[in-house]
């Protein structure tokens, strides 16, 4: 064997051993970071959800109402037994990720419609919801604190309590004739003008549409 191929193999063998070593250093990179960003999606993940569950428990117990959506099927009845008309200002107290403000415009496109949520998720999702809908405005706040002077219909979804001391509020502020509609829950010791039996049977919410008139 001449010295010269003994030269270029070992030249060859080192060569190829720094690419394989090379191409493995590389594949580990990208699979250790590829599995620290697993990680950091799976925790961050996690977390939102664990965050979601825990404020959903407290607000059971505390706020006036859960975040807890009317059953699609009942937002065309909703809407079609409020009364609207092309004038209406329509108010959802609690509007949640906003479909029932959706609904209503879509149905009645020249109508106001104010939505009043105070946490901050399904306020984002309302907000993020109706973005295209220049009359559909959505406040970040108590319902109890609203100004609610410009409502004629007003819808709400809230706890039995809430509704009892909602409706004195929508009395002294709202026009004669306003109207207040509750979902599943009525205003205490008030008689309803009208009480209507949805057409829901694949659930327990939304059973009953209470309506008051000022
Ligand atoms: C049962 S959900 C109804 C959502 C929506 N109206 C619907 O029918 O799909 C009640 C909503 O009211 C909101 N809420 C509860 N208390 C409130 C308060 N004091 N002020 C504003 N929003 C409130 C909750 O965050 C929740 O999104």
């Amino acid at each position: 064997m001449s010295p010269q191929i003994t030269i270029t193999s070992l030249k060859n063998f080192i060569k190829y051993s720094y690419l394989d070593f090379l191409d493995n250093y590389l594949y580990s990179i990208i699979m250790i970071v590829l599995y620290i960003f697993t990680v950091i999606v799976c925790a961050l993940v996690s977390l939102a959800l664990v965050g979601f569950i825990t404020v959903q428990i407290v607000a059971i117990f505390t706020a006036d109402a859960p975040f807890v959506p009317i059953p699609k099927d009942l937002e065309d009845e909703i809407v079609e037994n409020l009364g609207l008309n092309s004038e209406s200002v329509f108010y959802d107290l609690g509007c949640g990720d906003g479909r029932i403000l959706i609904k209503a415009v879509e149905k009645y496109p020249g109508i106001k419609c104010v939505g009043v949520e105070i946490a901050y998720l399904p306020y984002s999702l309302a907000k993020f919801y109706t973005r295209k809908y220049k009359n559909i405005e959505i406040r970040r706040q108590n319902v109890f604190k609203t100004d609610l002077t410009s409502a004629t219909h007003i819808f709400a979804y809230l706890y039995p309590k809430a509704m009892t001391e909602l409706w004195p509020i929508v009395k002294e502020q709202c026009k004669p004739g306003t109207i207040l509609m509750s979902c599943d829950f009525e205003v205490e010791n008030v008689q309803p003008n009208k009480i209507i039996q949805t057409k829901i049977t694949n659930s327990k919410r939304g059973q009953r549409l209470s309506v008051y008139e000022v």
